[in-house]
């Protein structure tokens, strides 16, 4: 029986899942590839730091090159994380050959497209399951179950942490402080949760998805990006009043021949399926012009999660590698070439559907009832309108149906607006 020789960069939280999902499947894995996997070197930082796992049969290195320089290598695991040197190393292995399966979303976020070229130039498989909602098949479903539709978007909780926050201060009224100290705690947040509650971490998810939804690049900078440090429960509570949760939402579309992205504090419907994922799960819902609504729900972090997306695309690329085919066609495009000119002009985008905003308001000392009947005048035609007080200086608006974004409009007729949120699910 021929051997597959792997190596994984990386033996931390990922890395351990990944070598332990190997080591217990080990005979399924041999059965189902018709060959022996062996894993013959991880690089870590550290070779003398105590593991989780026995290391003891396998031989670690803290030298790339000898991964690099390994010509019995067939296949290369990355779960170490950052962008430099990282994006480096990939592409001298993708060079020699080697096939590369990744979980690095702050990496492929700058450098998919440049690394799926390489490697289709060099004739290898680069797979990236894991970097997307970690344990949730979303990039398999997307390029391969969905590949008989046209996506025209996609939106979903996409970070675990901000996500247990939410949940957290709606559940038991906890300000966001004692919520992020009790993830912090629990080990779902980071000691600088930066990135994951200010939505850096997502909007890299919303950079990967759009290129799979809508075949496109986008640059992370192009994402609308709002974290969830400003969602009070003055906000909550007046969400709930209208009968929605808060959720931090990463969104792709695909209207009037653009792409527009977003990670924001959303409003969700209490019917839509998004208001139910509660705490670290992550949940993404993808509409095909055949298939209709689907939603893909499950954990988005940790060592087995990820390590099963990551031994997926391990399983993929050695049973694809003798056939050959090691990409399969992505589903669909949407590019005609009416939109393909679209996307190329400058014309600002406009709303293509009525959308729902929630608005915060300062009140200068006006009832709400007239507040009410001011703000019925003065927004476009809308097809609801609703107010509560939010706090003895505000009130929030919940909006429906509008036919233009309101932030412009109110602002040049005098209001004071504290903050607007998307709305979903209506
Ligand atoms: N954690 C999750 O649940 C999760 C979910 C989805 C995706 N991901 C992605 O998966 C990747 C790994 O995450 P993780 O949480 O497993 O990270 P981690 O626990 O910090 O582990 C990183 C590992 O990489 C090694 N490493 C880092 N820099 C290195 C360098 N320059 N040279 C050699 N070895 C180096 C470290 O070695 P030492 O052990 O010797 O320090 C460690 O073993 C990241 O890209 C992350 O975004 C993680």
């Amino acid at each position: 029986m021929k051997e597959l020789n792997l190596a994984i960069l990386g033996l931390g939280t990922v890395g351990s899942g990944v070598v332990k999902i190997i080591e217990e499947n080990h005979q399924q894995i041999k059965d189902t590839m018709n060959k022996d996997l062996n894993i013959k070197k991880i690089l870590v930082r550290d070779v003398n730091k105590s593991r989780p796992i026995s290391t003891a049969r396998y031989e670690l290195t803290d030298n790339i090159e000898d991964i690099i320089e390994d010509d019995t290598i067939d296949i290369v695991i990355e779960v170490m994380g950052n962008v430099s040197p990282t994006v480096d190393w990939l592409k001298q292995l993708i060079q020699n050959g080697k096939h590369v399966i990744t979980a690095n979303k702050d990496l492929l976020a700058i450098h998919l497209k440049e690394l799926e070229d390489l490697a289709e130039q060099q004739g290898v498989a680069l797979k990236f399951e894991a970097s997307v909602a970690g344990g949730i098949p979303i990039v398999n479903a997307i390029n391969n179950g969905l590949n008989a539709n046209n996506i025209s978007k996609f939106m979903g909780i996409f970070n675990g942490t901000s996500n247990f926050i939410l949940s957290k201060m709606t559940r038991d009224r906890a300000p966001f402080d004692e919520a992020l100290t009790e993830a912090q705690e629990l080990g779902f947040a980071e000691s600088d949760p930066t990135d994951d509650v200010e939505g850096i971490d997502a909007a890299r998810k919303v950079v990967i998805t759009s290129y799979l939804s809508f075949n496109q690049v986008i640059n992370l900078k192009d994402v609308t990006c709002r974290g969830i440090s400003d969602v009070s429960i003055g906000d909550i509570q007046a969400a709930e009043a209208f009968d929605f949760k808060i959720k931090l939402i990463g969104k792709g579309t695909y209207a009037n021949g653009k792409v527009t992205s977003s990670v924001e504090p959303t409003l969700i419907h209490n019917t839509h399926q998004l208001a139910a994922v509660e705490d670290e799960y992550n949940a993404i819902y993808v509409i095909g012009d055949a298939v209709g609504e689907t939603m893909f729900y499950g954990k988005g972090a940790g060592s087995l999660a990820t390590g099963s997306a990551v031994v997926s695309d391990l399983l993929n690329v050695a049973l694809l590698f003798e056939s050959k085919l090691h990409t399969l066609p992505p589903h669909f495009e949407l590019k005609t070439e009416e939109t393909k000119e679209m996307i190329e002009s400058d014309a600002p985008v406009t709303l293509k559907e009525k959308e729902s905003f929630y608005i915060v308001l300062q009140n200068a000392n006006q009832d709400v009832e007239q507040l009410e009947k001011s703000l019925k005048q003065d927004l476009p035609f809308h097809k609801s309108l609703k107010l509560v007080n939010r706090d003895e200086q505000t009130v929030a608006a919940l909006v429906v149906g509008i036919d233009e974004a309101p932030g412009n409009i109110l602002s040049t007729k005098g209001y004071e607006i504290e903050k607007i949120y998307p709305v979903e699910g209506v």
